[in-house]
């Protein structure tokens, strides 16, 4: 079974909170999206195999690490997947990107998947999907899903606030794909918004509420 991360760092539960917020305006939310993708990062980095070298340094030859020639690519869930992309990128600006388009039927909640386009040498490449909210999970599972049929190395999936129903749903469905998030919630409203949550996600992100 795949590992959940809920990550607990004073940083990002500090920055969670004001996202929350519903007074705080689309472009402190997205510079918080970005921020908190970015410590996620540092976390769901931390197996990335190293190799040793030596570096020259003015002193002296240091013997030293560097990370052992692991491809990375980040798939964002259109749209509010897009506002993570930025703050991976800070950290890792050779990770190439795929997308993948999904919206949900709000009255089914259902996934419908519109677009789908993946690096071409995504085989060589361990995946982090990217989409700030996991609620009922059909989402990320479809995506998640349709990025297997082109064989990655492995994937992550990386959210920032989850529903404990759509944290189960994906873990049943993809049982090997380790989760990383920064909030887990209380539950689904009839809505299938996550309460307390952020509300919509999307929408804050590009001001189109
Ligand atoms: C939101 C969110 C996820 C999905 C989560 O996207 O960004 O993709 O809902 O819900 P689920 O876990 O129940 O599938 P939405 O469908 O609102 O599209 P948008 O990003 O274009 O606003
Ligand atoms: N999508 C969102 O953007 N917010 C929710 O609470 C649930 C799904």
């Amino acid at each position: 079974m795949g590992t959940v991360t809920i990550t607990n760092h004073p940083l990002i539960q500090h920055k969670l909170s004001i996202l929350r917020d519903k007074n705080t305006g689309s472009k402190e939310f997205r510079t918080l999206i970005s921020e908190i993708a970015m410590l996620e990062c540092y976390e769901a980095t931390r197996d990335l195999p190293l190799k040793e070298i030596e570096v020259e340094t003015p002193v002296a030859v240091a013997k030293a690490h560097d990370i052992a020639g692991k491809k990375l690519a980040i798939v964002p869930i259109l749209r509010a997947g897009l506002g993570m992309v930025d703050g991976i990128h800070a950290l890792i600006p050779s990770a190439k990107v795929g997308h993948i388009g999904m919206y949900r039927d709000h009255e089914t909640l259902q996934p419908h998947s519109y677009y789908c386009k993946m690096p071409q040498d995504i085989e060589e490449r361990d995946v982090i999907v990217l989409d700030p909210m996991l609620a009922t999970g059909g989402s990320a599972i479809d995506a998640i899903s349709q990025i297997k049929e082109f064989k990655p190395k492995s994937i992550k999936f990386m959210g920032i606030i989850a529903a404990p129903e759509g944290l189960e749903a994906l873990q049943k469905a993809h049982p090997d794909v380790d989760i990383y998030c920064a909030g887990l919630d209380d539950h689904l409203n009839e809505n299938g918004y996550i309460v307390p949550g952020l509300g919509d996600a999307g929408d804050r992100i590009f001001g189109t509420i």
